[in-house]
């Protein structure tokens, strides 16, 4: 296993740094963007929608005309992305990342949709994710080596606000996975209620995740923890969560927002800390990037609960 991968910087072609606002320059899409909102991005930039390494062999995509982008059909490829359940649309200009629609012809938060055929002439939908409106699609695209949600898993995600990343996610686990999704916020809440009715692998539990006891009932143990809450106390609203529902040898999945923890203290030092106080309760930290050019002075600290011994 060796030493936990902790990069100051990005990964998967661009730098690390806060790279300034011109950084975005080249990145289609992004969150304001009108008619252009598909969080598109030019492949020539670097690493682009594969992160590391190439997409994972198979042909569960398809190829075709997509429907839904600009109004013209355009030829786009289809590929698995080197994360089981997550795509990668290829087209001249642009790559998309993308998700299986678990639910085709709904969208969530009006992202764009592209049709393909399959194998057998059937139509697979996807939804386009857009890095500037997901951590989880930035982490993706900044090229980090695992996420752990994978078709089939069971995830607690604290901090789903109106589930755009959660709905992504439940297209990701798909009809045997499960998503927890805890929100507090009854306004989000209330959008996420909507995203789960129509998303039955969804669980919307409006609760604070500082008191799992409150939500025990409606929790089985998961095999990954994803936090977005922004909270000076994350590290403990997750440490909590873990000890209640994580599975040993499961993983976290944390963003982690420098200013919401210490805006005095510099991003990377803000980081440490937070590393620190996971490992502290047993959440030991493998993997960290930066988010950077997506969200600025952001980090996912991707880790292991209570790894199981392999026996010798
Ligand atoms: C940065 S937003 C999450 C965005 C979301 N993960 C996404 O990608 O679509 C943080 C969310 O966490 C929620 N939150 C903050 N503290 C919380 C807590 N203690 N329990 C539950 N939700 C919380 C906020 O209401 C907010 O909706």
């Amino acid at each position: 296993m060796g030493r936990p991968d902790f990069r100051g910087g990005s990964r998967g072609g661009f730098r690390g740094g806060r790279g300034g606002g011109g950084d975005r320059g080249g990145f289609r899409g992004g969150r304001g963007g009108g008619g252009g909102d598909r969080g598109g991005f030019n492949r020539t930039r670097g690493g682009g929608v594969g992160g590391r390494g190439a997409p994972r062999g198979g042909a569960r995509g398809g190829r075709g005309g997509a429907r839904g982008g600009m109004g013209a059909a355009k030829k786009v490829v289809v590929e698995p992305h080197r994360h089981a359940g997550v795509f990668v649309a290829r087209s001249k200009n642009d790559d998309l990342l993308l998700t299986r629609n678990l639910v085709p012809g709904d969208t969530v938060y009006n992202e764009k949709k592209i049709q393909v055929d399959g194998e057998n002439g059937e139509k697979i939908e996807y939804r386009v994710w857009n890095p500037f409106r997901s951590k989880l699609g930035a982490a993706i695209l900044g090229g980090v080596d695992q996420i752990h949600i994978k078709p089939g898993a069971k995830v607690l995600y604290l901090g789903a606000a109106s589930g755009t990343t959660v709905s992504h996610v439940s297209d990701i686990v798909g009809p045997e996975g499960l998503v927890y999704a805890v929100e507090f916020s009854h306004r989000s809440g209330r959008d996420l209620i909507n995203v789960a009715k129509k998303r039955t692998n969804i669980i919307p539990i409006i609760e604070d995740a500082r008191h799992p006891h409150k939500y025990r009932m409606l929790v089985g143990m998961v095999d990954v923890v994803f936090a977005d809450v922004a909270q000076p106390d994350q590290a403990r609203i997750v440490a909590l969560n873990s000890h209640n529902f994580l599975k040993n040898g499961g993983h976290f999945v944390i963003s982690i927002k420098a200013s919401c923890i210490d805006s005095t203290a510099t991003p990377e030092a803000v980081f440490a800390s937070e590393v620190k106080k996971l490992q502290s309760e047993k959440l030991k930290p493998k993997e960290q990037l930066t988010l950077e050019p997506y969200e600025r002075d952001h980090a996912v600290v991707v880790g292991v609960y209570r790894p199981i011994k392999q026996a010798a």
